[in-house]
């Protein structure tokens, strides 16, 4: 069975299935000290072409939580679009991991933010009474499956960083964007201005696990604690980097990520046959989102897009999300 809900429902791709079965191999020193986390780092830092420093965590919350409380002090604030996961579906875990650090909502098209709404938010006041700009956050590929151009991200950095504000991107889905927009891990990280990366694993085949890319070492000071303090630091490391090995050998998580684009083009299409409807949003990744409303609201058209496990919920008339492997 073929459920388009969401990429959570996928299971493990075999390649990363087994790199954890091959890691499962006697006895290894805990907490990171293993030779899979220090490999999967060290591959890492080839794929993004630069010495920076990895840290695993056991999902997407968690890193965006813990990365943004690195870069915040309680009365800073987080300049993030108002459909952001961080916002949406976090439970408040960034403000909490970071002792209140407040999210300031921002609105643009596409689910994107541009250089002139990311002003907007930093020049709302400036006073001792606000809580202070210190970090804008990027999705990547975003919550409505646009995605940011370098050259976007470029000019975002750069207003942020002549602002003094530090730039995140929430990149559970990353490699979806790297597959598609065809530009390197590099290109679309730290040489276009992000600081921190959280790269998504578990919507890339793991059975779990993201990667928190610091690309400026001096802002992963005592992160280790910090997760450590969360319960995010796992004892048995070497199952949560393994997985990594799989599908970084030899690029298969970029195939896997395009092949997962592919579908949802695919999908796109099968959809814009039913007469009447429109797609909310362009699909340029692997989500797509249709207006079932168009499709008309009777008890029939529910129950068939019931049948093809379509994601419904009030914010997002419909949604689909792809796994690893959707074909
Ligand atoms: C944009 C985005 N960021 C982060 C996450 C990670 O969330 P979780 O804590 O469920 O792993 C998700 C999950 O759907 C997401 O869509």
């Amino acid at each position: 069975m073929q459920h388009f809900a969401s990429d959570n429902y996928a299971g493990i791709c075999p390649e990363a299935l087994h790199a954890l079965l091959a890691a499962n191999t006697g006895h290894a020193p805990a907490y990171g000290d293993d030779e899979w986390t220090r490999q999967t780092s060290e591959r890492l830092r080839e794929l993004f072409a630069t010495d920076c420093d990895v840290y695993f965590v056991f999902n997407g919350t968690a890193a965006n939580s813990l990365a943004l409380a690195s870069l915040c002090q309680s009365y800073h604030s987080v300049i993030c679009h108002e459909l952001a996961h961080v916002e949406t579906d976090e439970c408040g875990g960034p403000e909490f991991f970071s002792n209140g650090s407040k999210l300031l909502l921002a609105k643009g098209e596409d689910g994107k933010l541009t250089p002139e709404t990311v002003r907007e938010v930093i020049s709302r006041r400036n006073d001792i009474h606000y809580p202070k700009p210190h970090v804008v956050t990027l999705t990547q590929a975003t919550e409505v499956g646009t995605l940011y151009r370098p050259v976007e991200i470029a000019a975002i950095a750069e207003l942020a960083h002549h602002c003094g504000l530090r730039v995140h991107m929430d990149g559970a889905r990353f490699a979806n964007a790297v597959a598609s927009l065809d530009v390197t891990p590099a290109d679309l990280t730290w040489r276009a201005g992000v600081d921190v990366l959280c790269f998504g694993g578990t919507k890339m085949g793991l059975p779990m696990g993201e990667a928190v890319v610091f690309f400026d070492r001096a802002l992963s000071e005592d992160f280790a604690w910090r997760c450590k303090q969360a319960g995010q630091l796992a004892s048995k490391m070497r199952f949560l980097a393994a997985p990594w090995l799989g599908i970084l050998e030899g690029e298969i998580w970029r195939r896997h990520a395009g092949h997962a684009n592919a579908m949802a083009q695919r999908l796109a299409m099968g959809l814009a046959s039913i007469p009447g409807a429109s797609l909310l949003f362009p699909v340029e990744a692997k989500r797509c989102f249709r207006d079932v409303a168009a499709f008309g609201t009777g008890r029939a058209t529910y129950s068939r897009l019931a049948l093809l496990h379509f994601h419904r919920c009030w914010r997002r008339p419909l949604h689909v999300r792809l796994g690893y492997k959707s074909g």
